[in-house]
């Protein structure tokens, strides 16, 4: 880069940084993630390293934060809401660890660590039990009130309850042996009580929305903490209620004779609310060091998005006594995980096809770390996609790996933008075809993938892959050279080859052609959910192929099944049931499915598991309290052999679950005759 470049870009940055500063400190809002404004940052760090003379005084890291914004009644926090220092190595730690040892050399004390939450701070108040007031962080001091929006969601209780109406006795008594300063605490409920915890979206509800809004053409969200902000300060708390949030509590801020932060987690679980599973108490930070490379390693699997780990002092009065330094305690510490999000260049947009004819567009990218993994492609989707980013090559872009396997662009840096840029446009042919977009439908496709060597491919790749056929050691790679060679020309030649076929080829020794046929051999008995995937047929994923299975039990079934009968399953829509009917009636499937059968697949016919039958049908009703189970986790097991449970009891309960002091409900369910059970019982009937 010349240095006029560099000085054009350092501006464009500069601006850039300033506005985002300005919108989360000033106005609340975000449009980007911090991790993403990191990238600028330290683009602009890089350049001005490179340019000294380019500096300026005026860095735009020093801008400070502003009030909330009115429209919600302000809440003043009794304690303030602190942030936390980070630490992005173990020498972080390790140097935090020597300034509090420094400062109380004679303390003893352990650590506990937890994960933290990429969520949205909230401080709750309950009043004799009840929930009066749920505020946001706000500037520390004063956040905004948004109970009743809090209220909508599940995991926040309305009431704090006696932990036995929650809990089995067993489980309570289990906590105390090990935590018995808190028998005392859970006698009553406390007065006051302030929980403080994390607002958050699972990763998978995250998906649902925008899945949703995608239905609807509306625009998705860049990503789950976005939303969790958004809808917990949404004016109309209807709309707060409509997405999937959920609550986890990190600390009681209230002193009620806890000694230390593992306690609070205890409690706060005692008193019915939701707490890190995820967290554990150490003696020394390399335990802690251990616990965080663990949770790292476990954190694409999680369900929710974390971006660190949260160490504290674990005794409270050493906690307090440590103070605080700006706006964070000392004795407390956020290890930060490397960004799931950063800012990239896009070089190229290609296109590429898939199993079932589609044209995406991808977008290539200037290589980027994201979480430790290089990135250097992302989905762009389909054209009405790139029109809403409004993504043009040459555009600085905000890429995030999150929830989802694949990279996506979640929005453009349009002051970034070069001067020359143009729209991009979807090709007119592809595989020399005309490319076509059907009324209705967002995507483009080929007008005869089956004529298209490279949809072929794509086909393949698919039976084969970990939740269809799954073979081992068959990749793209391997099924390229296959085709490349004339091997084969479907996925049901594989069956057919011969180690002889494959010995030849260059580069295969005798022992990988004999492994590679032994493994495509010993997949050739499969689940019928599984095989129903591995066709491919337009619409149909994993989900529907599985409510496919359920419904008709076998493929026999399934392939004589009508449009009216396909049309009638529930959650199988009509351009998805006309997608199923057009595969099986084409010849060419069936010939693929009849070489299929004579290569000796066998498929296993679908049966619902004995255990998910055995109540189907049957409604319960719990009462009083159970020694072994809560009763969420008797519902659970209810819901999960097919039955149902009802609050109340009535002529069409089949069973009373009968706890200690059971109260009115037996005495109805005798009135009118209804089995009661006891909960010995009801675990023999498990
Ligand atoms: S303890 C003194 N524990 O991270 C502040 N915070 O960067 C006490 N967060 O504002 C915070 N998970 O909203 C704590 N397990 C956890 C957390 C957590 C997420 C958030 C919290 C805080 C921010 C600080």
């Amino acid at each position: 880069m010349t240095k006029s470049e560099a000085k054009e870009r350092i501006g464009k940055l500069r601006k850039e940084i300033n506005y985002h500063r300005y919108l989360y400190h000033v106005l609340d809002q975000q449009e980007i993630s911090d991790a993403a404004l990191d990238s600028l940052k330290h683009e602009l760090d890089r350049l001005e390293q490179q340019f000294p003379d380019l500096t300026s005084p005026d860095s735009p890291s020093q801008r400070v934060a502003g009030k909330p914004l009115p429209g919600f009644k302000k809440v003043r926090h009794s304690l303030p809401m602190l942030s936390l220092n980070d630490a992005f190595s173990k020498e972080g730690l390790y140097e935090w660890e020597k300034r509090i040892k420094k400062l109380l050399p004679s303390a003893e004390f352990d650590y506990f660590s937890e994960i933290k939450v990429d969520g949205f701070a909230v401080s709750l108040i309950y009043e004799q039990g009840a929930f009066t007031t749920g505020a946001t962080r706000g500037d520390g001091m004063i956040g905004e009130d948004v109970t009743q929006n809090l209220k909508t969601i599940e995991s926040i209780p309305l009431r704090i309850e006696n932990p036995h109406e929650i809990m089995s006795g067993t489980r309570i008594e289990k906590n105390l042996k090990e935590f018995p300063n808190l028998r005392k605490i859970i006698e009553h409920i406390p007065k006051r009580i302030e929980v403080r915890g994390e607002i958050y979206m699972t990763k998978k509800a995250f998906l649902e929305v925008n899945r949703a809004q995608e239905k609807i053409g509306a625009p998705k969200f860049a990503n789950p903490r976005n939303i969790a902000a958004g809808s917990v300060r949404q004016l109309d708390s209807k709309i707060t209620a409509g997405r999937k949030l959920d609550f986890l509590a990190y600390a009681i801020a209230t002193n009620l004779g806890q000694e230390t932060h593992e306690e609070e987690h205890v409690l706060a679980k005692l008193f019915g609310f939701k707490t890190m599973e995820l967290a554990e108490r150490s003696q020394t930070l390399d335990e802690i060091i251990k616990f965080c490379e663990k949770i790292q390693r476990e954190r694409e699997k999680l369900p929710l998005l974390i971006d660190g780990v949260v160490v504290q002092v674990n005794q409270r009065n050493i906690f307090e006594r440590l103070g605080i330094i700006g706006k964070a305690p000392r004795g407390a510490m956020a290890f930060k995980f490397p960004a799931e999000e950063a800012a990239t260049r896009v070089k190229g947009i290609i296109v590429q096809v898939g199993r079932t004819g589609v044209l995406t567009p991808v977008a290539i990218l200037e290589p980027v770390s994201i979480s430790g993994v290089t990135v250097s492609r992302a989905t762009l989707h389909n054209i009405d996609e790139i029109r809403r980013l409004d993504v043009r090559i040459g555009d600085t872009v905000i890429v995030q790996r999150a929830g989802d396997v694949i990279p996506d662009i979640v929005r453009v840096l349009k002051n970034l933008r070069p001067r020359s840029t143009r729209q991009f446009q979807m090709p007119r042919t592809f595989c020399g075809q005309p490319v076509i977009r059907k009324e209705g439908e967002v995507a483009h496709r080929i007008a005869h993938p089956e004529k298209c060597e490279l949809v072929t491919r794509e086909k393949i790749y698919h039976f084969v892959s970990r939740n269809a056929f799954d073979i081992p050691g068959l990749g793209p790679k391997i099924i390229d050279r296959l085709l490349d060679e004339n091997l084969i020309q479907d996925a049901a030649d594989l069956f057919f080859l011969k180690e002889g076929d494959i010995k030849p080829l260059e580069r295969f020794a005798d022992k990988s052609a004999e492994n590679l046929i032994r493994s495509i051999r010993s997949r050739t008995k499969i689940e019928l959910p599984r095989f129903i995937y591995a066709l491919g047929i337009l619409h149909v994923g994993e989900e529907t192929a599985l409510d496919l299975a359920k419904y008709f039990g076998t493929l026999k079934a399934l392939e004589s099944a009508g449009l009216e009968k396909l049309n009638s399953i529930p959650n199988i829509g009509a351009a998805v049931s006309q997608s199923i009917y057009e595969w099986f009636k084409n010849p060419a499937s069936r010939a693929f499915l009849e070489r299929l059968q004579r290569a000796g697949i066998r498929i296993q016919p679908y049966r619902q598991s004995r255990s998910a039958q055995k109540f189907s049908g049957k409604l319960f009703v719990l009462t009083g309290g159970l020694e072994t189970l809560t009763r969420n986790e008797a519902k659970t097991r209810i819901r999960e052999r097919g039955g149902e449970i009802s609050e109340s009891v009535s002529r069409n309960t089949d069973f009373v679950v009968a706890g200690v002091e059971p109260g009115s409900k037996v005495e109805k369910a005798k009135k009118i005759g209804v089995k009661i059970i006891s909960e010995k019982e009801f675990l023999q009937m498990l």
